[in-house]
């Protein structure tokens, strides 16, 4: 008989002849010529690469940059159908508007499980290659129990971060009273063990601020964590609401009022900027700097769905956020990475540190400044996930 010597798996990996390692940790900033090592799927060291120590295997980066993986706090991942014809009327000064989600929603209630599940595995993938280590997926395209059910049940699939979005707009053929009553009951106690949040789409067209707040505190009473879609289309009292609620994150933040920023900056809910939608919207793009310069905790997403921006680049989020926002380099990172964590209070992602989730982005530059310098260019070179290749 045959015995083949087979030597163990490597438990320790050191990447080393990393150019620039932006860890996002503030005692740890930036360090050049670094290496870290992981450990099964956290990070077990970090140093100069003059001092790194021996491991099971080695990689040599070549004077790449290196980032903990993008965290995309802010995702519509599950539906169907297509809306590329309202994109294109929008570019000839149709204004975009929350009404069109009903078309997504007749689509994707007739769709099948296998259909949207390989719609949902096909952007994962894509914001994966984008350099995406976690995202947060909503429901929202199903609007009646049953569809809403399975589509937090597929995004579960795929994610941990999955956020019963029941309050997306009231569907057709059903008095809002009526409506409002189904999210705040049946609808979330179906759905509520498939997630991990709860939302609200608070905007003219779709909720008002009472019901939002009635949604959101049925969904904490049923153990959901509250986050919202705030004053994107209007400078309403979304935002305000966020914080009243101790959301997790009020989302978009379009159009802020001076007092929606002090009270963001005096809250632990974060902004988070979508700048793909006011891309593919032709809107105004949020007040960012006035939001960092206030104090605020700033995350960038991508709000990747079929109607107010279909983009699963968070590197072209960062862009955008330099160059229409005014964020440095620095600060659009920081919110790719730290500040999605924040927004989906998490603690073991979003930062490089000893001990933290080994997700991580190489990237095919010396800095991450390219990824702002170089829009539209594929700059990933490789993304790590639980301390392994994605
Ligand atoms: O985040 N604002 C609400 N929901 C999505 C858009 C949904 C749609 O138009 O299909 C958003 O922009
Ligand atoms: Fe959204």
């Amino acid at each position: 008989m045959l015995h083949r010597v087979t030597s163990p798996p490597a438990r320790t990996t050191l990447l080393t002849g990393i150019g620039l390692l932006a860890t996002q940790d503030d005692a740890l900033g930036e360090i050049e010529n670094a290496a870290l090592v992981i450990e099964d799927e956290r990070i077990a060291w970090i140093g100069s690469t003059a001092d790194a120590p021996a491991a099971d295997s080695c990689v040599d980066l070549a004077g790449r940059c290196v980032l903990p993986g993008f965290v995309d706090s802010h995702a519509h991942l599950v539906f169907a159908g297509d809306r590329a014809a309202e994109f294109a009327a929008r570019m000839t000064g149709t204004a975009y508007s929350a009404g069109g989600i009903r078309s997504t929603v007749a689509a994707t209630r007739e769709a099948s499980d296998e259909a949207l599940r390989a719609n949902l595995a096909r952007l994962a993938a894509e914001l994966r290659a984008a350099g995406v280590t976690t995202f947060e997926c909503k429901s929202g395209y199903g609007l009646d129990t049953a569809t809403e059910e399975r589509s937090v049940r597929l995004a579960a699939e795929q994610t941990s971060e999955v956020t019963y979005l029941g309050a997306h707009v009231v569907p057709a053929g059903i008095e809002r009273g009526e409506y409002v009553d189904l999210v705040c009951g049946e609808m979330l106690t179906t759905c509520a063990p498939h997630a991990r949040w709860v939302d609200a789409f608070c905007e003219q067209g779709a909720f008002d601020v009472d019901e939002s707040r009635a949604v959101l505190t049925a969904g904490k009473a049923a153990g959901l964590l509250p986050r919202l879609h705030a004053n994107q289309l209007t400078a309403g009292g979304g935002v305000r609401l966020a914080v009243e609620l101790d959301a997790a994150s009020a989302d978009h933040c379009t159009h802020l009022r001076p007092s929606d920023i002090d009270a963001l900056a005096n809250s632990s809910t974060v902004a988070t900027l979508l700048p793909l939608v006011e891309f593919s919207t032709r809107s105004p793009y949020p007040d960012a700097r006035g939001l960092l310069d206030a104090g605020a905790t700033v995350a960038l997403a991508t709000d990747c769905n079929p109607g107010s921006g279909f983009s699963t680049s968070m590197p072209l989020a960062i862009a955008l956020a330099v160059r229409e926002m005014r964020m440095t380099p620095a600060e659009a990172v920081h919110a790719a990475t730290a500040g999605g964590a924040d927004a989906l209070r998490r603690n073991d992602i979003g930062r490089l540190a000893v001990g933290q989730r080994a997700d991580l982005v190489v990237l095919d530059a010396p800095s991450y400044v390219h990824l702002a310098y170089r829009p539209g260019v594929p700059l990933i070179h490789q993304t790590w996930i639980n301390g392994k290749p994605a």
